[in-house]
């Protein structure tokens, strides 16, 4: 029997001098000044900010850590990227995925990012990424949950087998069915193939995630597709639509029509922040679109939105480090999310909405759920997303898997405190 008892914590919902006692995996006891058998391993939260761990709705973990290879994305535009990859493509191996899909898991753990929907790259017959990330998946499985996304990253429609190598990746065991409507050769067969991949999920009873509308072109609806196939074919609460960013430049009459269908739908969404902010707006003059789909509007509407990092050092994203608090920070200025509970909601949209979008099974901090979470050097959300701050210490299934020490720095300076840990 392992035993942790976390001492003194306060957590996201505002609760303070809270201990939380793990047995076997699971938390058991939550509250205040819990007691605990001899021989329970003791993390002094010294009245810090527990939190249930960062979870990112989307990702590429097949394209992850490949900046530069075989060059660098000059234009900064998403056709570039995917023109890119397709360069990529024919030199990758299996190996070299894995690899690099290991070291960012690792960089994951370290930063308390302990699950992840990635998609992964179907428009290959070999289908060698798929291979790599179902390899990569069970390796992590102990410590990081990892759900897969069967994406034909150049269009389901428009590119030759994309359909087939889809069901094939499926058939081995990817768990989402992805697509790019807005990629396919026209606005008809995005629409189909919205159609076809809703219905396909349906037979399979599998979610579905979509890249949808990632353009400034207002004229990109695939979203409404994408609504009015979730409510004929019954998979409330199981649609995800990524980016939507066309709803950025959308007309407010037809944005406020879109938001209530795809509320009463029961979709999700996912913003990109930091994609997003880097590669819409590509082809403004000025003043330059920011191109983050209409955040609070949605939120306000009931959909439940997370916030993803999309991609860390590829040909899309020459930046990042697995760190979902620089995820929501850039979320919340982009987003101008600054109300108290906006930028709550920013700290929830990297963890507890995310979790709901993935499905995950005794995510959260209750007596019952699985005891994972990270303890963060700040006192609220709200501060640990000012700090991007520390972990400390992550902890999966009751026994803590990564440390960080505390962030301080010494000055020297007269009459002045010699510490400085940026706290309020
Ligand atoms: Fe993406």
């Amino acid at each position: 029997m392992s035993m942790l008892l976390i001492r003194n914590a306060a957590l996201p919902d505002g609760r303070a001098g809270i201990d939380l006692l793990a047995r076997d995996g699971r938390f058991v006891e939550v509250g205040p000044a819990l007691g605990a058998p001899e021989g329970t391993e003791l993390l002094d939260a010294q009245g810090l900010l527990f939190s249930p761990p960062f979870v990112d709705a989307h990702f590429h973990l097949d394209s992850t850590l490949s900046h530069g290879l075989p060059r660098v994305n000059e234009s900064g535009t998403l056709l570039e990227g995917i023109a890119l990859w397709s360069e990529l493509k024919p030199l990758l191996t299996e190996e070299a995925i894995v690899e690099r899909a290991l070291r960012y898991c690792d960089w994951a753990v370290a930063k308390g990012l302990l699950a992840i929907r990635s998609h992964v790259d179907v428009c290959d017959p070999r289908l060698l990424a798929v291979r790599a990330l179902l390899q990569v998946r069970e390796r992590v499985r102990p410590y990081l949950d990892l759900q897969l996304v069967a994406f034909p990253q150049d269009g389901v429609l428009r590119s030759p087998g994309a359909l087939e190598n889809l069901k094939r990746a499926l058939d081995l065991g990817v768990d989402v069915v992805g697509g790019i409507p807005h990629f396919e050769r026209t606005a008809e067969q995005g629409a189909a193939s919205v159609r076809l991949l809703c219905e396909l999920a349906a037979e399979r009873a599998l979610r579905v995630d979509m890249h949808c509308d990632e353009t400034d072109d207002p004229s990109s609806r695939h979203v409404e597709t994408l609504a009015y196939e979730t409510q004929r074919l019954q998979l409330h609460g199981r649609v995800t639509g990524s980016h939507l960013t066309s709803m950025h430049s959308m007309d407010n009459a037809y944005a406020a029509k879109l938001i209530a269908l795809i509320a009463d739908a029961g979709l999700s969404a996912v913003a990109n922040p930091l994609i997003n902010i880097t590669l819409q707006g590509r082809y403004d003059s000025y003043p330059k679109r920011r191109g983050m789909t209409r955040v609070a509007e949605l939120q306000a509407a009931g959909v439940p939105v997370a916030f993803g990092h999309d991609c860390v050092m590829d040909p899309w994203y020459a930046l990042g480090s697995a760190d979902m608090l620089e995820v929501a920070a850039m979320g919340l200025h982009v987003g101008q999310l600054t109300s108290a509970a906006q930028m709550r909601a920013c700290f929830d949209a990297v963890t507890a909405v995310p979790a709901r979008i993935l499905g995950l099974a005794g995510y959260g901090l209750e007596p019952g759920c699985r005891a994972d979470g990270v303890l963060l050097q700040a006192r609220s959300p709200v501060e640990a997303i000012r700090l991007r701050a520390q972990r400390l210490a992550v902890v999966r299934g009751g026994r803590v898997i990564a440390r960080t020490p505390a962030a301080t720095a010494t000055l020297s300076l007269p009459g002045r405190l010699a510490q400085v840990d940026f706290a309020a």
